[in-house]
């Protein structure tokens, strides 16, 4: 039997009321915040993703999903956002329309890492960049987004992790530093840490390893080594969340796994979906737009996983999404209506209404088992005396209440079915 492959799944239909749930809310806090939908190729050049998360980073180490297409191209499917929406921004000059460009997406993204709940190869990330202004509202612009989503979908056990990277000067600065902290303690840390030491020192701070860990207790911190802007933004950004009652840590060690950051970092973390606990992570990128051939233009921007915010959801029990109902379930009494069965069923769902039938020639107890398990809100009886004199029945499902309508009039079915769902609504 061909499975799918290891690190990716289904979504299938009894999820999907939750993924629509969590995209309309997306869609809604987004635009809310004027923020406008973008969609970019799932695969891009790789040198893209190469210059612009940075060589010495594991997704482009060792995570993308590489290959040479038939015209010898080396392409890559998209593992991030960010670096697909800068190259759009600068190949269809954005930033000539409009100095503020605020972006939000939804999309697959591909990583191949090792799969674990929470971890995927193939996942879904929703996400926003805003492009032309340095200011640090927008910082805290995007954590409030970033946070409001999480608290619409019900999820209480969060916490919001900031950091300032500073600078890239001021950075390199600090890398000395902790390079020279680092180096008659290197031989106790662990391999992978040896080996970032040199490429990528930051990145220790990520290290799960506890050794690694106890040896970087006493090392000096990036926030207090930052430049007087970034430490200015900081402060602003802090202000701000204040304000905005978001509760948050400073948490000095958050380096992020992408090369393209300065000032502000952030993640959202949840209690409650085990190790692969950021919900969310971003930062301000100000540097990236001219790093990949576009008119220097600051950034900044987040990316949440799909996957690990429903699995906290589950997890928290925070959503309680029906699954959807139909509005119309039509049985058939006469075997011979067939065709006016289908006629009908045809008419109302013109109307929009979602309507089905029975297409196997089930017996009317079937049918009526089928409308309770489709959980139809009204349903049509064709047939029987009632239809040789002209007549249709129609049976309100929540209430038991039945109505016979004259054939010619069945246009009033789709209005008393609409008029249900509107009180229906209204009552939510
Ligand atoms: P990231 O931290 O690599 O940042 O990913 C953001 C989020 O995507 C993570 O917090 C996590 O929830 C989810 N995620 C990442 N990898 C996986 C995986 N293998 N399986 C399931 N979920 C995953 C970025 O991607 C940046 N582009 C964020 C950004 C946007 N920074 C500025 N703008």
């Amino acid at each position: 039997m061909i499975k799918a492959i290891t690190g990716t799944k289904d979504i299938l239909p009894n999820e999907i009321s939750d993924w629509k749930h969590l995209e309309s809310i997306v869609n809604t806090i987004f635009t809310s915040f004027n923020y406008k939908e973008i969609r970019t190729p799932i695969f891009e050049e790789t040198s893209l993703f190469a210059r612009g998360i940075g060589e010495e980073t594991d997704i482009v180490g060792k995570e993308m999903y590489t290959f040479i297409d038939r015209s010898g191209t080396s392409v890559t499917l998209k593992p991030e956002m960010t670096a697909s929406v800068v190259r759009a921004f600068i190949e269809h000059s954005l930033g000539k329309l409009q100095p503020l460009n605020k972006f939000f997406y939804i999309s697959p993204m591909f990583r191949q890492e090792r799969p674990q709940a929470g971890r995927q190869r193939q996942f879904h990330q929703f996400g926003g960049e805003a492009l032309g202004s340095t200011s640090p509202l927008l910082d805290a612009e995007l954590i409030i987004i970033a946070y409001q989503i999480l608290i619409s979908l019900g999820l209480k056990d969060l916490t919001v992790k900031i950091n300032s990277l500073g600078i890239p000067a001021s950075r390199e600065n600090y890398k000395k530093l902790l390079r020279d902290y680092l180096k008659d303690k290197k031989h106790k840390l662990s391999e992978d840490s040896r080996k970032r030491y040199d490429m990528n020192v930051l990145r220790i701070f990520d290290s799960k390893v506890e050794s690694d860990q106890e040896i970087l207790k006493d090392a000096p911190l990036i926030i207090d080594h930052i430049d007087e802007e970034s430490k200015r933004d900081f402060e602003i950004v802090k202000e701000i969340l204040d304000k905005s009652n978001i509760p948050y840590e400073i948490d000095p060690k958050l380096v992020r796994g992408l090369d393209y950051y300065s000032k502000t970092t952030f993640e959202i973390i949840s209690g409650k979906v085990g190790s692969q606990s950021a919900l969310c992570g971003g930062g301000r990128y100000d540097l990236l737009v001219e790093q990949l051939g576009g008119t220097a233009t600051p950034g900044v921007g987040f990316a949440a996983g799909i996957e690990r915010i429903l699995l906290a959801c589950e997890n928290e029990k925070s959503l309680n999404i029906p699954a959807e109902n139909i509005d119309l379930y039509v049985v058939k009494l006469d075997e011979n209506l067939s065709s006016e069965v289908f006629d009908l069923g045809l008419k109302f769902r013109k109307e929009n209404l979602a309507v089905e039938f029975d297409y196997l020639n089930r017996s009317v107890k079937a049918q009526m088992r089928e409308a309770n398990k489709l959980k139809a809100r009204f349903v049509l009886f064709v047939g029987g005396d009632e239809y040789k004199s002209g007549k249709l029945n129609l049976k309100n499902m929540s209430t038991g209440d039945q109505q016979l309508i004259q054939i010619p009039d069945a246009g009033i079915i789709s209005e008393i079915i609409n008029s249900h769902i509107h009180s229906d609504s209204k009552e939510k």
